[in-house]
């Protein structure tokens, strides 16, 4: 069957390429379930990949299949699979289990491992290819009526574990009522943590560097959040007096942190970092200003990566809210689809083509 393959390090080095096709008995205890592939959503990470300065082969392998936002249609299940059945659409998580006790625990995502498992990004296989065979644990079913957006899933899980692990922080405030957020960035991850953080009722304000109106204001002011462009208004104006509960950053751009840091986070507030920034650039900052009002204003700063099964689920249910209160808008982030994964590197290009939100291949249909 075909697959899409990088040799990891090698700038543009996406190919198309023949693999053997999987088994459901691949899994051992009849646990295996084998699903056909229907499309697969590119980001970021797939571009740093193919540019060469991410991504790693699976030990023993000179190329990685790449491909990690999944949705997939289960074709068969092995014989002691009683949790899915063929025809259910379902949407893999991307993490895998290395040795820490977190991976024990199934919480890959918290691994404390250095080299972790990633399908399509770091040392496992991944889905831009016609058939891939998992276990049901790492399978997350997908209700009928969102499998039209259901490619979201994965980046929606991201936005997810950073709000819900942002909620476990907080309880140290007892009381913590988030009336204000701000969301650093209106692309693909932007969009959907305005949506989460609109669909628990906050007030929200999404930054992008943009002036409006274009395709992603629209949508931020559609969900009922408002929309402002960095290089129209200065951080510190956006904020107004007493700045944001949370701000949830997606710009890719780490110096904006240093910024959020100093001018918009409220007194006790919280700032999640989710970049995944794999370059080397540095940048000088008001240290001494940002500490100072880090201790006396009791805030807190984290980093999230990934997402655990918990995330997908609650992923599930904010795309189905969405859905029932803005039909339709779900759909219209999903700007650009490439047919087949013989035009794979049109993806690729797609990817920087303005006016893209979120860049999908339809493997089959
Ligand atoms: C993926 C995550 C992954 C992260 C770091 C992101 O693009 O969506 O699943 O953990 O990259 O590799
Ligand atoms: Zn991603």
């Amino acid at each position: 069957m075909k697959a899409i393959a990088v040799v990891p390090r090698q700038a543009g080095s996406a190919h198309l390429t023949e693999v053997r096709k999987p088994s459901v008995d691949d899994v051992p205890g009849g646990r295996g379930v084998m699903v056909r592939v229907l499309q697969v959503g590119l980001d970021g990470t797939d571009k740093e990949i193919n540019a060469g300065v991410y991504g790693a082969a699976p030990p023993g392998d000179d190329v990685l299949i790449t491909g990690h936002e999944s949705l997939g249609v289960v074709e068969q299940v092995g014989p002691a699979v009683t949790e899915l059945a063929p025809g259910d659409h379902v949407v893999a998580r991307v993490r895998r289990a290395g040795s820490s006790q977190y991976d024990m625990l199934d919480m890959p995502d918290m691994t404390t491992d250095d080299a972790y498992f990633e399908h399509g990004i770091s040392r496992v296989h991944g889905f831009l290819t016609e058939y891939y065979v998992e276990e049901p644990r790492y399978l997350i079913q997908i209700p009928e009526h969102l499998s039209h957006v259901a490619v979201l899933l994965e980046p929606t899980s991201i936005v997810e574990k950073g709000v819900l692990q942002a909620d476990e922080i907080q309880r140290r405030l007892k009381v913590w009522r988030p009336r204000r957020a701000a969301v650093l960035g209106a692309g693909t991850i932007g969009l959907l943590a305005t949506m989460i953080l609109r669909n628990r009722g906050l007030q929200v304000t999404t930054l992008g560097q943009r002036e409006a109106p274009y395709l992603n204001s629209d949508l931020v002011e559609a969900f009922g959040a408002r929309y402002a462009s960095t290089r129209a208004t200065p951080l510190a104006d956006v904020a107004g007096e007493h700045g944001f509960d949370l701000v949830f950053e997606a710009t890719g751009y780490s110096p904006i942190v240093f910024d959020a840091m100093s001018h918009l986070l409220a007194k006790n507030g919280v700032l999640v970092l989710s970049s995944v920034t794999g370059g080397t650039r540095r940048t000088e900052i008001p240290s001494d200003a940002i500490n100072l009002d880090f201790v006396l204003g009791n805030k807190a700063m984290f980093g999230t990566v990934n997402a655990n099964r918990e995330h997908f689920d609650a992923g599930v249910r904010d795309l189905a809210v969405a859905e029932l209160q803005h039909p339709g808008w779900l759909s219209r982030l999903l700007t650009h689809a490439v047919r087949g994964l013989d035009h794979f590197s049109d993806a690729l290009d797609q990817l920087s083509a303005p006016g893209a939100i979120k860049v999908y291949v339809e493997v089959s249909s």
